[in-house]
């Protein structure tokens, strides 16, 4: 049987249009992905993990993370830490910042994160784990849920443990990569794991890893009784994965629509980054929106070497000038002004 994937469910009072989640990634899920995951039918979306230490300190970068506009709600908030306190100072700043709910990062594997206790390393200290949580929950009103891996090791199940005492302390919603740290994104994720989890907890799990296709995101839904996939790595450059998760059998796009998009994000980038860190940013989405057998491979590396962003766009619209056309249209629909909810001051976004 097919599962709807338009159904809308909700995480306690937060209302989400699709059952299709567009995963938190470092290093990639700045506010154009999460408007474009949005505007190609992901029902939520999240920011990449933000450090609650960088919060409290006031770090200029890390308050740029906070930035929200009104087309990405609904829209969680990822952030990470192991001190309870300062992790629920950090929700405030979140809720505040106009989110629709706070995520718990339990599932980053990355040294520079867990030799700080923060991260997967909290899924073997289940009591600070649970401390976290019920302090982040009672801090703010938004729901709060959390993203966790399996365990730490190989073959750990610590998830299944976990995870319910999370639920106790006041998760609203589970998301789990099952995937143990150790293993970083290698051998594949195990979503019998997942529909464990599922009988386990009385709230909504979110099913991630691995999901690049509809064919996929059917059977994990299906297998699983979950409520939502999340999809990542597919939807890297390639929004058009989360049209054919969601519809279905899609054409590919035209060069003239990969183009667009592309120039797109890039415009929207540089008004988030700033021109001079968009410029190194931005240079790994140009083999992922030209991969897929679009563009020639030459003409990649050819643009990961000009030195500005203006000749990568005029390079661009050179090989598909088309494309202004349909880029034209595509501003047109977005929405303009006063979208942005936060009243920082500018200089905090980059620009200045
Ligand atoms: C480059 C990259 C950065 C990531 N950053 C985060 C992060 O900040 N927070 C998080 O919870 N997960 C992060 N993840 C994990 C993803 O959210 C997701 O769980 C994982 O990639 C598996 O899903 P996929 O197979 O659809 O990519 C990251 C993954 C990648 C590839």
């Amino acid at each position: 049987m097919q599962v709807n994937l338009h159904e809308t469910w909700h995480i306690r009072t937060v209302e989400i249009p699709s059952r299709l989640v567009l995963a938190p990634m470092a290093g990639v899920s700045v506010q154009a992905f999460r408007r474009q995951g949005r505007r190609f039918g992901a029902g939520l979306v999240c920011s990449e993990m933000v450090s609650c230490a960088g919060l409290q300190h006031g770090n200029e970068r890390t308050l740029g993370y906070l930035r929200i506009a009104s087309d990405e709600r609904p829209l969680a908030v990822q952030i990470f830490g192991s001190d309870p306190a300062v992790m629920a100072e950090a929700a405030r700043m979140v809720e505040d910042a106009g989110a629709d709910i706070v995520d718990i990062n339990f599932g980053c594997p990355v040294r520079k994160v867990t030799k700080t206790g923060a991260g997967a390393t909290l899924l073997d200290d289940p009591d600070r784990a649970c401390a976290v949580v019920r302090a982040v929950a009672s801090a703010v009103s938004v729901p709060v849920t959390v993203k966790l891996r399996r365990g730490l090791e190989n073959g750990s199940r610590a998830c299944l443990t976990v995870g319910p005492r999370l639920v106790e302390v006041g998760a609203a919603s589970l998301t789990l990569h099952p995937r143990s740290a150790k293993q970083m994104y290698t051998g594949t994720a195990d979503h019998s794991l997942t529909a464990e989890l599922v009988s386990l907890v009385d709230v909504p799990v979110v099913a991630s890893g691995d999901i690049v296709s509809r064919a996929q995101a059917q059977a994990v839904l299906a297998t699983t009784r979950a409520a939502a996939v999340m999809v990542g790595r597919a939807a890297q450059g390639n929004p058009w994965a989360l049209r054919e998760i969601l519809e279905g059998d899609h054409p590919e796009p035209s060069r003239e629509e990969v183009v667009a998009e592309l120039i797109l994000f890039m415009r929207e980038t540089v008004r988030e980054l700033g021109e001079h860190r968009a410029t190194g940013f931005l240079k790994k989405f140009y083999g992922w929106y030209l991969g897929h057998e679009r563009f020639p491979r030459a003409f990649k590396a050819e643009l990961t070497q000009l030195p500005t962003i203006a000749e990568v766009e005029s390079r661009l619209l050179a090989a598909a000038p088309g494309a202004r056309f349909v880029l034209a249209r595509l501003e047109e629909t977005l929405p303009q002004g006063d979208e942005v909810l936060l009243d920082l001051p500018i200089s905090i976004y980059g620009g200045g």
